[in-house]
């Protein structure tokens, strides 16, 4: 196991550089086997969900070679057969495989996906969307059997504006025969780059980034190159971390707007940033403003930065509250914040908390239970008195490229070590 160890108070200062998307580049690796030809997805950032995603590929026969941040894949060696339980469990972007191998194969095998535990996280969307384009889904023992004569486009109207659920149908409406409209979906960044790689190998998807998305089926996807756009959750956590203990602490290689949510709600709180392009200069600072955060799909605040804010918002003078309306089960990191000192309830139905501030940390042994309550105790360590240790810190690299490196090298007291 894994444990991070922290000391405290030190102020961060110097560069960040955000790396390329984890939630983008889980996608679009599985998009690549749709293509008839070898492509090349460029800023891959190194974490283990990645390889995990690669493990899947390698098994499936595909080609893949890796140069620096980027990855080669030519899919024209794969064998469509069952994907075992245990690498399809690693992680939830391993069902974007089931609707890629539908999509290309017109038949799939494999087991449900698995991912952060922050609630149920069902797939009815994702298979809603298989049964309109006129798949047949057989589910036994967690295991799924999917198949078709024929994909046939249609309107999958999704009930919530699900991220996974909108890849997944365009990823199996991109060969299928005709139009296929899908009405209520996600608007994230991500989605957009997993369009744009699509249409480079010659797909025809327009209304990427809006709530209706039209994809009209073509027979061939020819070579392409695609890079992943920057981790805007990686960038939202450093700028909190600069927010909490920064002095000109800059994050570089970001997209501003990705993270626009959280740039006003820290402007709410009473701080002056420098925003540039394509980075963000922030400086912590005293007499923060208590605010009210609500999470929400894109461009709504991110659910993924509502627990790196929690860290943040127990510095207010006064009560936050934060209302958690896409997961039933994301606050696992409260306790361990109340063990550090601070001062938050959490409500009965597990669905809002209010931080009452502010309230110092004290260093203390703590536990990672998934990446972003992980995220939350780095940063809640970096401003506590004191040591703090983090164990099952393999959660936090499953999304976070170098973190104790980048820490390091903008100030912090940070090692990581196995135990
Ligand atoms: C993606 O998960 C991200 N994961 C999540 O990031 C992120 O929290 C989430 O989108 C929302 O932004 C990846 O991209 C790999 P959803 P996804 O389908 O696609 C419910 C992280 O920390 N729902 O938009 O699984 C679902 O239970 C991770 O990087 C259904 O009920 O999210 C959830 O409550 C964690 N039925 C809500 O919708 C469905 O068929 C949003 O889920 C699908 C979803």
């Amino acid at each position: 196991m894994k444990q991070i160890k922290i000391i405290g108070n030190q102020t961060l200062t110097g560069t960040i550089t955000v790396s390329g998307s984890k939630n983008s580049a889980l996608a679009l690796i599985p998009a690549s086997i749709l293509c008839d030809e070898q492509v090349t997805i460029d800023n891959v950032p190194k974490i283990s969900d990645i390889e995990a995603l690669n493990e899947i590929l390698t098994y499936l026969g595909a080609k893949v070679t890796r140069e620096n941040g980027a990855m080669a894949i030519d899919s024209s060696t794969i064998v469509n057969k069952e994907i075992p339980e245990e690498i399809s469990k690693k992680l939830r972007a391993s069902y974007y495989f089931m609707s890629a191998l539908l999509g290309k194969y017109k038949k799939v095998e494999m087991y449900f996906p698995g991912g952060c535990k922050i609630g149920a996280r069902p797939i009815d969307q994702t298979l809603k969307g298989f049964r309109a384009l006129g798949a047949k889904v057989i589910e036994k023992d967690n295991k799924y059997t999917v198949f078709a004569d024929k994909l046939i486009g249609a309107r999958v109207y999704l009930d919530m504006p699900s991220v996974g659920a909108t890849i997944n149908t365009i990823l199996v409406a991109v060969k299928a025969e005709g139009e296929t409209i899908i009405e209520n979906a996600a608007k994230e960044p991500e989605i957009v780059n997993v369009v744009t790689f699509l249409n480079n190998m010659g797909a025809n998807i327009r209304g990427a980034g809006t709530s209706t998305i039209r994809i009209t089926g073509v027979n061939y996807l020819k070579k392409c190159y695609i890079e992943v756009i920057p981790d805007r959750i990686e960038a939202g956590t450093y700028v909190i971390a600069g927010a909490l203990i920064g002095k000109n602490l800059k994050i570089d290689k970001i997209i501003p707007e990705h993270i626009e949510a959280l740039i006003l709600k820290l402007k709410e709180m009473g701080f002056d940033m420098n925003i540039n392009p394509d980075n963000l200069i922030i400086s912590t600072k005293n007499n923060l403003k208590p605010i009210k955060v609500t999470t929400l799909g894109y461009p709504g605040f991110a659910t993924d930065l509502q627990q790196p804010m929690t860290a943040l918002l127990t510095k207010c003078n006064g009560e936050s509250i934060i209302d958690e309306t896409i997961y039933e089960n994301r606050f696992q990191n409260v306790p361990y914040l109340n063990q550090m000192g601070a001062n938050i309830k959490v409500s009965e139905d597990n669905r809002k908390i209010i931080i009452k501030g502010e309230t110092k940390l004290n260093g203390a042994k703590v536990k990672a239970t998934d990446l972003r309550a992980g995220a939350c105790l780095v940063l809640a360590g970096l401003v506590a008195e004191g040591q703090t240790i983090i164990e099952e810190s393999e959660h936090i690299l499953r999304g976070f490229e170098k973190i104790v490196d980048k820490l390091q090298a903008v100030g912090a007291k940070i090692e990581i070590e196995e135990i």
